[in-house]
């Protein structure tokens, strides 16, 4: 039996479960770190809507999938030697926050010397929304990231700053020094100030969106866009129909965008900011403190 971080109601606790096995084509890994992400948290909660929908579609028991470790053991017609060090995106599975995780040998990408656990268990859906959202932001592009000091922020505003796009991160006053690390040269703390009054912009990255196209058209420079992640639902749902540069960022999560974040990591481009490091006992709690707010920055929970 292993241990495993579950859902229970509307909340997340620790559970035995069995050790899962792999079938044909999957590769079980020994995990060492996962990171969380808001999705965890709005499985949990089924707030915002998607997140009950979503848990309800994909009946999700161990939650969990920014998932580090080492092969353990592997099904047939799998190449992976055990012991490689690994990391994958497990979007489809989750199960990360358990002492032993099983997903497709096609989604577990090597992990080179250079990364350890902590950095590499920060990347993966996080990476794969900056990626999607401003992999193409041309030098000089005045980019604003909204709610740019949570989970996923931080590795936005690196790359937009890293390709010479002027920066302005948007979170609570909290959250003001993750953003400055991560190279936001103007910081707005949304309780205090209107940062859409700030621009104009020419991409606008939306990690918690409250506004209406209306708003956010006049926040646009001529031809800018304006992608939204997260929210509540029915600002995603109006983006979706919005028109003139406005709409959701389809954020193309798997082992391409992993191995594209292990690369800028190792040339320098990365270097996620990590709130806070717990060890699964804790995870519960440290889960209940992200989702209220609590945290600048990546939550990374440490397993064995
Ligand atoms: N579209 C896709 O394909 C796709 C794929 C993966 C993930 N996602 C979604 O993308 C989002 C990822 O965000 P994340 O991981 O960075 O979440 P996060 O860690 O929760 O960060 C969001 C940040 O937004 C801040 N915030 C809340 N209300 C705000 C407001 N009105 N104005 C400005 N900032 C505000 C929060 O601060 P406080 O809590 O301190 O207020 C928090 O720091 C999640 O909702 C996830 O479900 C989308």
């Amino acid at each position: 039996m292993m241990q495993a971080l579950v859902l229970k109601g509307r909340d997340v606790a620790l559970e035995t479960r069995p050790v899962p096995e792999p079938k044909r084509g999957e590769v079980r890994v020994r995990v060492t770190a996962c990171g969380a992400n808001a999705s965890d948290w709005e499985f949990a909660r089924g707030v915002p809507f998607y997140g009950r929908l979503a848990r309800l579609a994909m009946r999700v028991d161990v939650i969990g999938s920014d998932v580090v470790g080492v092969v353990d053991k592997v099904g047939e017609g799998v190449d992976l030697t055990p012991g490689t060090r690994v990391v994958a995106d497990t979007f489809e599975r989750f199960g990360g926050f358990a002492d032993y995780c099983v997903d497709k040998a096609a989604r577990w990408v090597p992990l080179p010397d250079e990364i350890d656990d902590v950095t590499a268990a920060a990347l993966p859906q996080s990476a794969a929304i900056a990626l999607t959202a401003l992999r193409d932001v041309p030098a000089g592009a005045r980019v604003l990231v909204n709610g740019g000091g949570g989970g996923s922020g931080p590795l936005a505003i690196q790359l937009a700053a890293s390709r010479g796009a002027v920066v302005t991160g948007c979170d609570s006053a909290s959250k003001a020094g993750v953003m400055e690390r991560a190279g936001a040269s103007r910081i707005v703390d949304y309780r205090a100030e209107d940062a859409f009054e700030l621009g104009p912009f020419d991409r606008i990255l939306d990690l918690y969106g409250t506004r209406s196209p209306a708003r956010i058209r006049r926040a646009l420079a001529p031809g800018g866009t304006y992608r939204i992640a997260g929210g509540p639902t029915g600002t995603l749902i109006r983006a979706a129909l919005a028109r003139g540069g406005v709409g959701v960022l389809m954020v193309k999560q798997g082992p391409a965008a992993v191995t594209e974040a292990l690369s800028l990591v190792s040339d320098g481009t990365w270097s996620p900011l990590i709130g806070e490091t717990v060890p699964l006992s804790q995870a519960p709690e440290a889960l209940r403190r992200m989702g209220r707010g609590d945290m600048a920055g990546k939550l990374v929970i440490r397993v064995g």
